[in-house]
């Protein structure tokens, strides 16, 4: 994984079929996804229940390229070794989900594999400037986690454009969750954004047996971002 701020798609299969994970990560590659977002929820730190290590140890050998864990769990700590275990290539942990972020970014950095830190929308970048250097991403959740399909929150953009400056040329990805769509994708793409998650925007229209749209609603936001990012 070498560093760009090339954009990136990165479909969440939180909008795939459940039944058919292994099908849905291979059409989404080769319908031009360059990360596949795996969404774990656990029904206490966020109000839905998705999977956990196992399901994402299962659907590791249908990915090539990165696999982009997201913990929406609380605690975080105990299940890490257990997601790099499964093959995640980026973990990311909620500055939300306990007390002890920092210790928790040293946890994951010490699997070997990139820290991603994730922050709702109600919580401000001041305190993502202690912990630059324990990162390699950060996760703007632009939705309160838990669901697919909600409505971008446009407050964010501003904080998005904060985030950029404030990491200046550190080698640190900022990636957009919830939301996104061809027309809110150029807006945090202008604002400093290279990872655009999209979960409902890819996957409508399509299934595994009619792969197409998928590769349409892809391209289109791509080019979209591209276009914004100048
Ligand atoms: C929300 C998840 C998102 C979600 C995005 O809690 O973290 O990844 O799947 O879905 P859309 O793109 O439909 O808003
Ligand atoms: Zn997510």
């Amino acid at each position: 994984m070498s560093f760009s701020r090339t954009i990136k798609i990165a479909p969440s299969i939180l909008s795939a079929d459940f039944a058919n994970f292994g099908a849905e990560c291979r059409a989404i590659e080769a319908q031009g996804a360059d990360w596949v977002h795996v969404d774990v929820m656990d029904g206490h730190f966020v109000p839905n229940i998705t999977f956990g290590p196992a399901t994402c140890a299962a659907i590791r050998p249908h990915i090539k390229g990165v696999m982009d864990v997201h913990l929406m769990i609380s605690p975080v700590d105990a299940y890490i070794d257990a997601f790099a275990a499964a093959g995640a290539d980026v973990i990311s942990a909620h500055l939300e989900a306990g007390p002890h972020i920092h210790r928790t970014l040293q946890a994951i950095r010490a699997t070997g594999k990139k820290a991603g830190l994730a922050i709702n929308p109600g919580t401000g970048i001041e305190a993502v400037s202690h912990l630059l250097d324990m990162v390699d991403l950060v996760c703007v959740m632009t939705v309160n986690p838990g669901f697919g399909g909600q409505k971008f929150i446009h407050s964010q953009i501003e904080k998005v454009r904060n985030l950029r400056a404030m990491i200046g040329d550190r080698p640190i990805h900022i990636e957009i969750d919830g939301g996104v769509t061809v027309e809110t994708a150029p807006l945090v793409a202008a604002a400093g954004a290279d990872v655009l998650v999209a979960g409902s925007a890819v996957f409508k229209g399509g299934s595994v047996e009619n792969p197409a749209p998928y590769g349409a609603n892809i391209a289109a936001i791509r080019a979209a971002a591209v276009k914004a990012q100048g």
